[in-house]
């Protein structure tokens, strides 16, 4: 959601606070601001729109240099994005400054409170009465820190916050219940940000908080106590992210720089997992073998991107392991009172390892008893800090908006799953199997070839970038290929996009066949499932029939599919549970060359943020 910076040390905050909102500008965008401590007082500036604005600002009218700063990059929740709404906000004395990531559920109650108190609040949001809270605090206590566990411990909902205030000029509080935020500790400086790119250019040597926890940062060094003012555990790790995996290198779009990572990352997702006897190694699985042998049940959660991998993870566990296997989004999973046990595994797969809506229904799951393996790309996070196990994607940091890289990390951490499920279980284990694995090692070369192909791709999209609706059609793992397709499609393109099962075309969705309407279709292999092929065969011969432009992603010496495909993608031979794999690179290539020649912001869709931290 936002993206936060705070800063105390020998550099100009300012400049250390900019340049990591920059790094953080994928999180949310439509405001931004800083504010620095310096010549015993406090100064901030704010404005609406990207950060290029609020640089224009401080070149207009700029502020004096601390060393002690907060910044804050904003996706709007309560309030409109206007310069007003802009984090950071100030006490009426202008002695506190306060950003914040997250909802503040009681804040209309305090709000009426602070208004009986004689307080005048500005702006339109929920953050505004914690700057007044932490002045009033802060009078009685006279310790920013303390101040702040005071304040939090009256907050309802989720939050992040940053504070500084003019009185103690070389401390940062931080407080943290539901909402990304790490710290980084530097030679004489310390950082706080909600994510490690912010500061990776000055410090790799990071500090976790946990939830509920106030952090004081201190240029010699931080201090973690929870809500209450007992210190609390710290635990520290080092950031493997170098800072060029956190820019475009050459790129004009990091989207396109993560679509052309996509074979390391899943080579580097399949690292050291599979030996050379063709098992697996599945270390960080820390669920006893046993209570994997009883799982009676796999329950998929996830959101977006995400939970299509898990719709493709369910076809793969189910055919290799035998144990019914569900999945469900996050946001619904939680509110429909779903039957979950011991023997029940829940996997939660989370990019960024802070979706709330994942991250509840992995609490909602445990309290039922349910072991929850998390999948998840992000060292440190919440998702993974609050399961039993996890499985580690490696696909490295991803900042454009719409998924790519971790996508196809994600499908290769959940047949990992699924194959280790097998194994342990001795399900269905054998010469299949075995295979699998050998193909799965194969899979990052044929994800490098597609990506050599894709110029008629880039072709075809830009020559549809007039169009305003785009079908696509899928059978079996084909389903979930299409429904992301169509989501990036949307997500980037602006367009009105959907995804079918293209067994259900006859059962209403054929009537949007009209002239020239595109349909993407992902046919099956012939050779491991020729009923499926045939079947979809027809399916582009109905949609044809009726005008539709056929777009046909099949693979290599499928010959049957060429009289009907006006356009031909071809992708390699692999095994049919495999298929998404080489399938997606495609429809993210076409979905980020429409965007582009729609004129749209490829890296930062409107209205979408990369970690969505509300529910
Ligand atoms: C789409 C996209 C989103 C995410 C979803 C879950 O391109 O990126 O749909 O997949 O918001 O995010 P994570 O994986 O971080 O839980």
């Amino acid at each position: 959601m936002c993206g936060i910076v705070g800063y105390v040390g020998a550099q100009s905050a300012l400049d250390v606070v900019i340049a990591g909102l920059k790094r953080l500008e994928y999180r949310g965008y439509d405001s931004a601001g800083v504010a620095v401590l310096a010549d015993g007082g406090l100064a901030a500036a704010k404005k609406a729109g990207k950060l290029l604005n609020l640089e224009k600002e401080l070149t207009d009218r700029p502020l004096p240099s601390g060393s002690t700063g907060i910044g804050h990059t904003r996706w709007a929740t309560h309030g409109g994005p206007t310069d007003a709404n802009a984090h950071p906000h100030l006490d009426n004395a202008g002695r506190v400054a306060v950003v914040h990531n997250g909802i503040i559920e009681n804040f209309a109650a305090l709000r009426a409170e602070l208004a009986e108190r004689g307080h005048d609040l500005a702006s339109e949001t929920d953050t505004e009465v914690v700057a007044h809270l932490l002045a009033e605090e802060f009078s009685s206590c006279g310790e920013l820190a303390e101040a702040m566990r005071l304040v939090c411990r009256r907050l309802h909902g989720a939050f992040t916050l940053v504070a500084v205030h003019a009185d103690e000029p070389d401390v940062v509080v931080g407080a943290r219940r539901n909402s990304p935020l790490v710290v980084g500790v530097g030679d004489g400086e310390a950082f706080l940000a909600s994510d490690v790119a912010a500061f990776i250019a000055h410090t790799r040597s990071a500090v976790e908080l946990g939830q509920d926890q106030v952090v004081e940062l201190r240029r010699d060094g931080v201090t973690v106590t929870d809500f209450d003012g007992a210190p609390a555990d710290v635990r520290s790790y080092h950031v493997d992210w170098d800072l060029s995996a956190a820019e475009k290198g050459g790129y004009d779009y990091f989207m396109l720089k993560e679509i052309a990572e996509q074979p390391k990352a899943v080579a580097d997702t399949l690292l050291g997992r599979i030996d050379e006897d063709g098992s697996l190694t599945l270390d960080e699985v820390r669920i006893p073998a046993a209570v994997l042998r009883e799982a009676q049940k796999v329950v998929i959660v996830a959101c977006g991107t995400a939970f299509h991998a898990g719709l493709i993870a369910k076809y793969a566990i189910e055919h290799w392991t035998r144990i019914p296997c569900e999945v469900e989004l996050a946001s619904e999973f939680r509110y429909r009172d779903p039957i979950l046990d011991q023997r029940t595994l829940v996997v939660a797969i989370s990019q960024s390892g802070e979706t709330m809506d994942t991250l509840m229904a992995l609490r909602h799951a445990r309290e039922q008893g349910a072991k929850v393996l998390a999948i998840c790309n992000t060292n440190g996070s919440t998702i993974p800090r609050e399961s039993d196990a996890v499985l580690y994607t490696h696909a490295g940091p991803e900042v454009a908006v719409a998924s790519t890289k971790a996508f196809l990390t994600q499908l290769v951490a959940c047949y990992l799953v699924a194959l280790y499920l097998g194994q342990v279980r001795g399900t269905k284990w054998g010469d299949e199997i075995r295979a699998v694995i050998r193909d799965l090692s194969q899979i990052a070369t044929q994800v490098e070839q597609v990506l050599g192909t894709m110029e008629p791709v880039r072709e075809l999209a830009r020559s549809l970038a007039r169009k305003n609706t785009v079908l696509f059609l899928g059978r079996h793992v084909g389903y979930p290929v299409a429904l992301e397709g169509a989501l990036k499609l949307k997500e980037l393109a602006y367009m009105h996009a959907e995804g079918f099962a293209a067994g259900e075309l006859k059962h209403g969705p054929i009537a949007l066949i009209e002239n020239d309407v595109p349909v993407v279709v992902v046919v099956p292999s012939p050779r491991s499932r020729s009923v499926l092929h045939d079947k979809i065969v027809s399916n582009i011969q109905e949609i044809r029939a009726r005008g539709a432009r056929t777009i046909v992603i099949a693979e290599e010496g499928d010959t049957a599919v060429e009289t009907y495909a006006d356009h031909l993608i071809r992708i390699p031979q692999t095994p049919a549970l495999l298929q998404p794999m080489v399938a997606t690179v495609p429809l993210q290539v076409f979905a980020c060359e429409l965007a582009t020649a729609r004129g749209n912001e490829v890296d930062q869709p409107r209205n979408l943020a990369k970690s969505v931290t509300v529910e």
